[in-house]
């Protein structure tokens, strides 16, 4: 057999890789921040993560899990399904494991998305959700959230015949108000069954409201056809670091899903350390606790001081400042940093005049309230 010349790819010399279109367009996600200039250890109350640490059964589990490193996690994820299936009465097989929620809510992108279809989700929707979908060159569509909470007229209006998927999160970050199980079953039966509802409860168990729903109880029933709903591990359980989420939905949207999650995306101390914070009641309940305890006296206290607050059902509270000058959310969150206390800002959102803080523990809600109280009799 003779060589064959190699092909001539001279005429490609000029050109450079070029992301996608639209890739370029797309603005980063950009976590809360960690770190204040002059200040040795801050405390983060800009990330909704559990003040508390996680379970200590977590945490053996984790370290026992070093022995195993060499192996490869299970790619199913059998032991966490099977005790995920358990807690919350799912059938195993309708569930997808992911590396966080955020990986999750990337693959459902990608399941459903095609260049031109769209997404709606509310004005102040979670960031992931349109980063996921405009790298689907997907068109992203945002309904007024009037008082900060979903409108279910608004984000019906916005459905039509490209709409693939509409994302609710419930409670919501970053306004922490919630959709009523009345709400998401209106919105559910209104969408045709052709969109998918996807529920985000990232912070579900943080909200006790008995007209609250995760939307579970729409995706457990046979006729679910069009509801996916996820939950993390991030939040109550404190695992935010080891990036575990799962996602529940009919088979043949979890097996869609599958078929490009990767195979190993989430690992073995992930998956061991889960299944013993789900195991942890006794971690889950002190958590919810010191939420439930501070949550109200929080959002008290910074009405006190002639702060907007927005009600939360979260483990964080929205709160609205001032735009006079010398008063506002930046200039608070500017000053809270040089006390070391880090919280978040969320202009990102369209919420320029707000910032979003972590409920902590009892010393740092009173130090928030002092400090933020000395921020505004400041002449
Ligand atoms: C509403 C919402 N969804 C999803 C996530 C991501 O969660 P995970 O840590 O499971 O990726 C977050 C994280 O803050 C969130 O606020």
């Amino acid at each position: 057999m003779t060589a064959q010349p190699p092909p001539d790819l001279g005429r490609f010399a000029a050109s450079r890789p070029q992301p996608k279109a639209g890739i370029l367009d797309i603005i980063a996600y950009k976590p809360g921040k960690s770190t204040a200039d002059g200040v040795t250890d801050p405390l983060k109350l800009s990330g909704n993560e559990n003040i508390l640490g996680c379970s200590p059964y977590a945490r053996d589990a984790f370290v026992e899990a070093a022995g195993e490193l060499n192996v490869y996690p299970d790619s199913r994820g059998t032991a966490l399904r099977n005790a995920i299936a358990e807690r919350w009465k799912l059938e195993p097989d309708r569930l997808v494991l992911g590396c966080g929620t955020d990986e999750l809510l990337h693959l459902i992108n990608q399941t459903f998305l095609e260049p031109g279809d769209n997404i709606v989700q509310g004005q102040y929707a979670f960031g992931a959700y349109g980063i996921g979908a405009r790298a689907c060159q997907a068109e992203v569509r945002s309904a007024p959230e009037p008082n900060y909470r979903i409108d279910v007229e608004a984000m019906l209006a916005l459905v039509d015949e490209r709409t693939r998927l509409m994302f609710i999160t419930n409670p919501a970050n970053p306004t922490g108000t919630f959709t009523t199980k009345d709400e998401l079953r209106r919105l559910h039966e209104a969408l045709p069954p052709s969109v998918v509802l996807v529920v985000d409860a990232a912070y579900a168990e943080f909200c006790t409201d008995p007209t609250f729903t995760d939307g579970l109880e729409l995706a457990r029933g046979a006729e679910a056809e069009n509801i996916i709903v996820t939950h993390t591990f991030s939040k109550l359980h404190g695992l935010a670091a080891l990036r575990v989420g799962w996602a529940y939905g009919p088979v043949p949207i979890a097996d869609a899903i599958d078929r490009i999650r990767p195979p190993f995306n989430v690992s073995v101390p992930a998956l061991t350390a889960a299944v013993a914070a789900l195991a942890d009641e006794d971690f889950q309940a002190k958590s919810l606790a010191l939420v439930e305890r501070w949550r109200p006296w929080l959002t008290q206290q910074f009405g006190g001081l002639g702060l907007g607050v927005v009600p939360s059902s979260a483990n964080f509270i929205l709160v609205e400042f001032p735009k006079t000058p010398g008063k506002t959310a930046p200039e608070a969150e500017a000053f809270l940093a040089t006390r070391g206390l880090i919280v978040r800002g969320v202009a990102n959102y369209g919420l320029p005049s707000h910032l979003r803080i972590t409920i902590g523990l009892e010393e740092h809600n009173r130090a928030l309230v002092d400090v933020l109280a000395e921020f505004l009799s400041r002449p």
